[in-house]
């Protein structure tokens, strides 16, 4: 039986650290005196959003969002919330912190449903862009890497629910 391991390194934690603390620089500096309410799309942006939300320098809230992902690449399927927000987002400016944008259909769903609660501002935040398999055109905020067209996980990201825990993004392989 096949079994699947972590391949090469593409990006490091350091270079991860690095990338985080300059969105947080932005994201501080783009919602000084505004009221930004960060929103954590689970599972896979857990790890992204928890260095994110330590190098933002202004006053935030954050909730958490779970929804139901695809199993495995291909298998796109409709997206559904789990778990709902907490609080109530009309009048906020709100920010989506995401993992990786592949199609585009997860965000694109997401910020469907939340802008018709009424957000003042909806603005996204992704770790990652696979802009290759885009299908649904999507205004990202603030982006932290561009990466090519292949399957990766570590820093959140998984595979049937493993890797999340790696600091460090890679590629798999199989042996
Ligand atoms: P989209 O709806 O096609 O944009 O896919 C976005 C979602 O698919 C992300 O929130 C991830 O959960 C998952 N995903 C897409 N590409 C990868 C990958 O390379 N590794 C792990 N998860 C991925
Ligand atoms: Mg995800």
């Amino acid at each position: 039986m096949k079994e699947l391991e972590t391949g090469e390194v593409i990006i490091t934690q350091d270079d991860l650290l690095k990338r985080i603390a300059e969105l947080g620089n932005s994201i501080s500096e783009d919602y000084r005196g505004k009221d930004p309410v960060l929103i954590c799309v689970l599972k896979g942006a857990a790890v992204f959003m928890a260095d994110l939300i330590r190098v933002v320098s202004i006053p935030i809230v954050i909730d958490f969002l779970s929804i139901s992902s695809y199993a495995g690449r291909g298998e796109s399927g409709a997206v559904r919330i789990i778990k709902d927000l907490d609080i109530n987002i009309a009048n906020k400016d709100v920010l989506m912190v995401e993992d990786i944008i592949d199609t585009g259909f997860t965000l694109g769903y997401l910020l469907r449903i939340l802008k018709a609660r009424n957000p003042s501002s909806l603005k996204v935040a992704v770790l990652l862009d696979r802009p290759a398999l885009r299908i649904v055109d999507l205004p990202v905020a603030y982006k932290g890497f561009e990466i090519p067209d292949e399957f990766v996980v570590g820093y959140g990201l998984d595979y049937k629910e493993n890797f999340r825990h790696l600091p460090y993004i890679c590629k798999l392989k199989t042996v």
